[in-house]
């Protein structure tokens, strides 16, 4: 690079809508889309959801965010919303546009795991409402606003390749059973939204995550899902079992990993790629499953 010369961001000037971007992987993926020049409209639910056995992010992780993009040189709008409900995300967008101008690149992620519950129908209604229908509410409030070369990403799961509890187990886990459905469902909305979206030369893609070391994974859920011999399993007991969902020799990824797979499918780079499942998986597809093209 000579002297003087400025060096543009692999998404400079484009404006990015996150959700879940309170902590995680959707801080992440704010702070690693601002780095390359992006500026960001940024929604967290900041309170925790009744019944669910370990808290969501807060207003003040929130305000790390924007104080980390913010650090990038890059402007935000952060709004306290809900992905449940449509309204929020409307009027969180429009904020955002007036503020920053536009919007070129969605990125639907916030998502939360369900566990073993006394009352499984509400972990089945708790997960799909927000893992499914929020990332079609995110989608529908952003597309009034989208045009030719923007980008559409939702955050599945490596659980939407799974297999789904046998018959006799269904009622005992909705919470996991409803979190592989939600992920496989918005795989084929985004399939078949990157169909609807391509003659308007917008695209829509899925990455797929193994574990991610954040505060999903880190959580008791997580420990008891991972180790359920044991009654109270900590961290220590439960990373040599997370190794389990990977074929190279690591317990998860970072969110930095996952940001990167983001990054390159917000950016002008990926502007033929639409309708992919990308899994950033650590090989954990080729441990698991047959070749399938
Ligand atoms: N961590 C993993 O191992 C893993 C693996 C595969 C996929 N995922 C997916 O990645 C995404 C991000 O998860 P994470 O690992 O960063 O977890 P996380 O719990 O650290 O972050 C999720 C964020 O979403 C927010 N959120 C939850 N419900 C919301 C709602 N109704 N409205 C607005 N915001 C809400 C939370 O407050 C939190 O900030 C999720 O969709 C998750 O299912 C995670």
């Amino acid at each position: 690079m000579e002297l003087g010369e400025v060096q543009m961001g692999r998404v400079q000037g484009k404006v990015a809508f996150v959700t879940g971007a309170g902590r995680g992987q959707g801080r992440s993926h704010a702070v690693r889309l601002a780095e390359e020049g992006a500026d960001i409209i940024a929604v967290d639910l900041c309170h925790d959801i009744d019944g669910l056995a370990y808290s969501l992010a807060t207003p003040d992780d929130l305000k790390e965010t924007a104080r980390l993009v913010e650090e990038k040189d890059r402007r935000i709008v952060a709004v306290q919303a809900d992905v449940r409900e449509r309204a929020q995300l409307q009027e969180a967008i429009e904020r955002g546009i007036a503020e920053l101008g536009k919007l070129d690149i969605v990125v639907a992620q916030a998502g939360i795991i369900g566990q073993k519950s006394s009352v499984p129908m509400q972990a089945w209604t708790d997960v799909i409402d927000t893992n499914l229908l929020g990332v079609i509410n995110a989608v529908h409030a952003a597309l009034p606003h989208l045009q030719a070369g923007a980008s559409v990403i939702a955050t599945g799961s490596t659980a939407a390749y799974m297999q789904t509890l046998p018959m006799q187990q269904v009622g005992t886990d909705s919470g996991g059973i409803s979190y592989m459905v939600a992920k496989r469902m918005l795989s084929s909305y985004m399939h078949d939204l990157a169909r609807e979206l391509a003659p308007r030369q917008i695209r829509a893609n899925v990455v797929h995550p193994t574990n991610v070391n954040t505060d999903m994974l880190q959580s008791d859920v997580m420990y008891r899902s991972f180790r359920p011999d044991l009654e109270h399993p900590t961290r220590e007991d439960a990373t040599p079992a997370f190794y389990v969902q990977q074929a190279m020799p690591v317990p998860w990824v970072e969110p930095v990993d996952i940001s990167n797979a983001v990054l390159f499918l917000a950016s002008d780079e990926a502007r033929y790629v639409t309708g992919m499942q990308l899994r950033v998986d650590a090989g954990g597809y080729l441990k698991w499953y047959d070749f399938h093209l």
